[in-house]
C-alpha cells in the first residue's frame, strides 16, 4: 500500500514455469493482492486460467486473492473459485444475468464481491447494486490480454464512481485494470482508484519484479492524497 493505494499484480504476464518464485517476489516487493485473470474463450476470445490454478497460487501466498472472472455466466463457477481460495470474487456485469444473486452468494461465503465494467460500459449500470459491493473493477483495456495501451477515456467513469461512492458514504473500493504503468497509474489514482491491477508492468523481461514494482510505487507516492 503506498498513498492508500493497493497493488495488484496480475499473474497473466509472471513466467508461469516458475509462478511461486514471481509471487513470492510480488509479495516481497509490497503487492497487496495477487490478481488471477480467468478467461473462457467466450466472454473474451481467449482461454487462461481456470481453479487449479487459483488452488495453487493459494498454497504459495497469504495474499488476498483477486479473482477476475471474464466469463460467461459466472455464477455457474464462483462457488468453485471460492473453493479454490479466491477472496475477492469479481464479475463481469456484461456477462452476468442475476448479479444481485451472484452478490449475496459470495457474501454468504464470507468472502468479497466486485463487479467489473467493461470500458464502454457506465457507471449507472451499477447505481442499484453500488450499496452490496466490496469493489468495483473498471477496466482500462478491452478485456483479454495484458500489455494492451491504457484507454484514457474511462478516466471520467471512476471520477463519476468515486462521487457515486462517497456521495452515498458507500465502501466499495474502485480497482482499474488494465494498462498501468508509471505513467498511467497516477492518473487513475487522481481520479479515484484505490487498487491498481498490473500484469506486464510488474511481470516482464526489462526489469526484475522489486524494480517494477519499485517504479510503480515511486509514480504513485507523486500523487498527493486528494489531489
Ligand atoms: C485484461 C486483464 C488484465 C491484464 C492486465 O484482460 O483483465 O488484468 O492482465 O494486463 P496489463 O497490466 O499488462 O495491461
Ligand atoms: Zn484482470
Amino acid at each position: 500500500m503506498i498513498n492508500g493505494v493497493k497493488l495488484a499484480p496480475s499473474i497473466l504476464s509472471a513466467d508461469l514455469s516458475r509462478l511461486g518464485e514471481q509471487v513470492r517476489e510480488a509479495a516481497a516487493a509490497g503487492a497487496d493482492y495477487i490478481h488471477i485473470d480467468v478467461m473462457d474463450g467466450r466472454f473474451v476470445p481467449v482461454i487462461s486460467f481456470g481453479t487449479p490454478l487459483v488452488a495453487a497460487v493459494r498454497k504459495i501466498t497469504e495474499l488476498t486473492l483477486d479473482i477476475h472472472l471474464m466469463i460467461e455466466e459466472p455464477e455457474r463457477h464462483i462457488g468453485a473459485f471460492m473453493d479454490a481460495g479466491g477472496d475477492i470474487i469479481n464479475v463481469h456485469v456484461e456477462a452476468c444475468r442475476h448479479l444481485h444473486r451472484v452478490v449475496q452468494e459470495v457474501h454468504a461465503r464470507g468472502k468479497r464481491a466486485g463487479v467489473c465494467l467493461n470500458p464502454v460500459t457506465p457507471a449507472s449500470a451499477l447505481e442499484e447494486i453500488l450499496g452490496e459491493l466490496d469493489q468495483v473493477m473498471v477496466m482500462a483495456v478491452n478485456p483479454g490480454w495484458s500489455g494492451q495501451r491504457f484507454i484514457p477515456e474511462v478516466l471520467p467513469k471512476v471520477e463519476r464512481l468515486r462521487r457515486m461512492i462517497d456521495g452515498a458514504g458507500l465502501a466499495a473500493e474502485i480497482e482499474v485494470d488494465g494498462g498501468v504503468t508509471p505513467e498511467t497509474a497516477p492518473g487513475a489514482v487522481s481520479a479515484g482508484a484505490c487498487v491498481l491491477v498490473a500484469a506486464s508492468a510488474v511481470f516482464n523481461d526489462r526489469a526484475s519484479v522489486a524494480e517494477n514494482m519499485a517504479q510503480l510505487k515511486k509514480a504513485l507516492a507523486k500523487v498527493r492524497e486528494g489531489a
